[in-house]
């Protein structure tokens, strides 16, 4: 089995920025799990699916033709040969993906999509549920956190950069409410691994959170 390094925690812990950072530094692949329920809740809705119909969604899930490019900057994201990088990370996909993501019959579904991931030399696997119920073999898990404000503002500091407008208020009430949909629902609400190492990354740097995420890996 190859090893895997499991990176769980809430919105905008950064999880995303140190699980490619540490698949290019260590030449593993890379899993992006938020990925997969964006793309199950885009399929849905292309197919003008009833997002509450738990059997028909998780049957998308399982049909999905996809594929992964995580060779450039950010990770490239085909649909049915339809490069949709952009079209997931759209705010009405957010919403619906959380939405699905709470359904247990869609999470099953994923599952073994999830784990065809692992290969040699090995996985980094980033999401919620990655070192409690995916890989709960995995060698090395981490819980990245980081306050909610925190968090507002790094992803505040994101969109400026893309010149999109936004209130950092919103952004935090924003925050606030997917951590609670993601920590009160029943399908594998999202919680640290009974040994996973629990980093917060309030007042770290990228580089420090990649650097104390190593270390790990080489003890
Ligand atoms: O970082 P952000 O919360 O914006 O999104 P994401 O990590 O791409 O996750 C998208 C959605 O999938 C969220 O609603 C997560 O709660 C859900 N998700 C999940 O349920 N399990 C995972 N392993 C990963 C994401």
């Amino acid at each position: 089995q190859a090893p895997v390094i499991t990176i769980d925690g809430p919105s905008g812990s950064g999880k995303g920025t140190i699980a490619k950072l540490l698949a290019e530094k260590l030449g593993f692949a890379l899993l992006d799990s938020g990925a997969l329920y964006r793309l199950t809740a885009l399929a849905a809705i292309r197919a003008e699916a009833d997002l509450e119909d738990e059997a028909d969604v998780a049957r998308i899930a399982s049909g999905m033709d996809i594929f992964f490019d995580v060779s450039g900057e950010e990770v490239a994201v085909t649909l049915d040969e339809d490069d949709v990088t952009r079209a997931i990370r759209m705010e009405d996909v957010s919403m619906a993906a959380s939405r699905v993501a709470a359904l247990p019959m869609v999470r099953a579904a994923l599952l073994e999509r999830q784990r065809a991931f692992r290969k040699m030399p090995g996985l980094v696997a980033d999401g919620r549920d990655m070192g409690t119920t995916v890989f709960p073999d995995a060698p090395v898990k981490v819980f990245l956190t980081a306050s909610a404000e925190e968090r507002a503002q790094r992803r505040f500091n994101q969109l400026q950069e893309k010149g999109v407008s936004v209130s950092l208020r919103d952004l935090l009430e924003d925050i606030r409410a997917r951590d609670e949909r993601d920590t009160v629902r029943s399908a594998s609400p999202l919680r640290p691994a009974g040994d996973a190492v629990q980093l917060d990354s309030t007042e770290l740097t990228i580089s420090q959170v990649l650097d104390t995420v190593l270390e790990l890996v080489r003890d």
